[in-house]
């Protein structure tokens, strides 16, 4: 079915200098990453790399630095870590690219690891910049996307680079691609799209394109705050994205023109702050001081019921701000209720997303689900049908 590059399995790569791009994006407070599930992922690959005596160049980005060095955006951190789980000896590389960091890849020895330093602390990453891809090249002879959580972006170690060194789709890419593709491809109808996260903004075409697609959009989190507000409800001192009134607008339109049903909160839980005591209100009964932090009852039912009818679930954002537990309620039950479904009634669910997946794994539901996937742009972008730049250039030329 894939129509992507893979690396042949019988391959010899005793000594051969693999560059893996891979997605360490991962949650770190202070030096402690509070979830592993995107390194957990990538053990059995770098694994099979090294007990096929490959070395194995490791490229990630760690948040938006935007170009410049930020100490706190530092991958070191994770070395240590990968060194405990692959059992094998994984170095760092305080540069990214260049001469020097070259000569390292071709000192150490085969079946070893070197993870250099945040490839976003130079522009030139971000603006795909050819000399640099170029020059991110030289490091090793063959290159490996198993990134599909970035794939999304025109990046140099995304993209470019595959112009100037022998390149293939690692094989988590191209199953990732090929579920989400196949399930949403044969997606069966009723389809229902379970949409959180903060930025209203940032997710207009994914609206406005799942309104001409599938039966039911729900708006959870606290992107759920501005379409309260519009409709002239008080949110307090909740999170919200200013100015987005005509954004709105148009996605109640495009929903409306394409009779797609569109869900918002009908009862919110709030709290004073993040300490202080949660408690369930409805939208009239928000007031100046209250902060929404996660639905309500009433909005679980309705959104129980939407999950009951529908064949196909897509779930992207948690409903709440689940990392403290009273707030979790509402996306916990969401978990559970899919979860129960997809064992028990053949409803077919995808979620995908970090804040999601951290979520999901921390209800515990997670063995019900049809397919679970660690990116959130990428997964929403495929979802929309848009092609990724960092997956088209490694389609094979027939
Ligand atoms: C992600 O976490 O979504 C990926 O690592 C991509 O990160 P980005 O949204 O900063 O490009
Ligand atoms: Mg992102």
């Amino acid at each position: 079915m894939s129509k992507l590059k893979a690396l042949d399995e019988n391959l010899k790569l005793t000594n051969k200098k693999i560059i893996l791009r891979v997605d360490l994006n991962v949650p770190i407070i202070g030096s402690k990453v509070t979830d592993k599930s995107r390194i957990n992922k990538i053990i059995p690959i770098i694994k099979e790399f090294t007990n096929r005596k490959a070395k194995v160049i490791l490229i990630s980005h760690l948040g938006r630095p935007k170009g410049k060095i930020d100490e706190n955006l530092s991958l070191k951190p994770i070395a240590p870590i990968l060194e405990n789980l692959l059992n094998s000896k994984v170095y760092f590389s305080n540069e990214s690219y260049g001469s020097k960091v070259v000569e390292k890849s071709n000192k150490i020895k085969s079946g070893e690891v070197l993870l250099l330093e945040n490839i976003r602390f130079h522009k030139e990453e971000e603006t795909n910049d050819k000399s640099f891809a170029k020059e991110l090249s030289r490091i090793g002879d063959i290159y490996v996307n198993e990134a599909f959580s970035c794939s999304h972006r025109a990046h140099a170690s995304v993209c470019e680079i595959t112009k100037h060194i022998d390149s293939y789709a690692g094989k988590l890419l191209t199953e990732e691609v090929n579920a989400i593709n196949m399930l949403t491809n044969k997606a069966e109808k009723p389809v229902s799209c379970i949409i959180g996260g903060s930025k209203i903004s940032t997710k207009i075409d994914i609206l406005t394109n799942l309104a001409k697609k599938i039966q039911t959009i729900i708006i959870v989190g606290a992107m759920a705050n501005n379409f309260i507000k519009y409709k002239g409800f008080n949110i307090g001192k909740s999170l919200f994205e200013k100015n987005q009134e005509d954004l709105l607008t148009d996605i109640i339109k495009k929903c409306e023109e394409n009779n797609c049903n569109l869900v918002v909160p009908e009862d919110v839980i709030v709290a004073k702050s993040y300490e202080s005591k949660a408690k369930l209100k409805s939208l009239n009964e928000v007031d100046d001081t209250d902060l929404i932090l996660d639905i309500g009852k009433n909005t679980v039912n309705k959104i129980y019921n939407i999950i009951d009818k529908s064949k196909t679930i897509l779930w992207n954002g948690p409903a709440g701000y689940f990392e403290i537990e009273k707030f979790a309620t509402g996306t916990n039950k969401i978990a559970n209720k899919i979860n129960e479904n997809t064992k028990n009634k053949s409803l077919t669910s995808i979620a995908g997303g970090g804040d999601t997946v951290a979520a999901i794994n921390k209800s515990g539901c997670t063995d019900g689900f049809t397919y679970i996937s660690t990116a959130g742009g990428a997964f929403l972008e495929l979802l929309e049908g848009k092609i990724l730049p960092g997956i088209k250039v490694l389609e094979k030329n027939e």
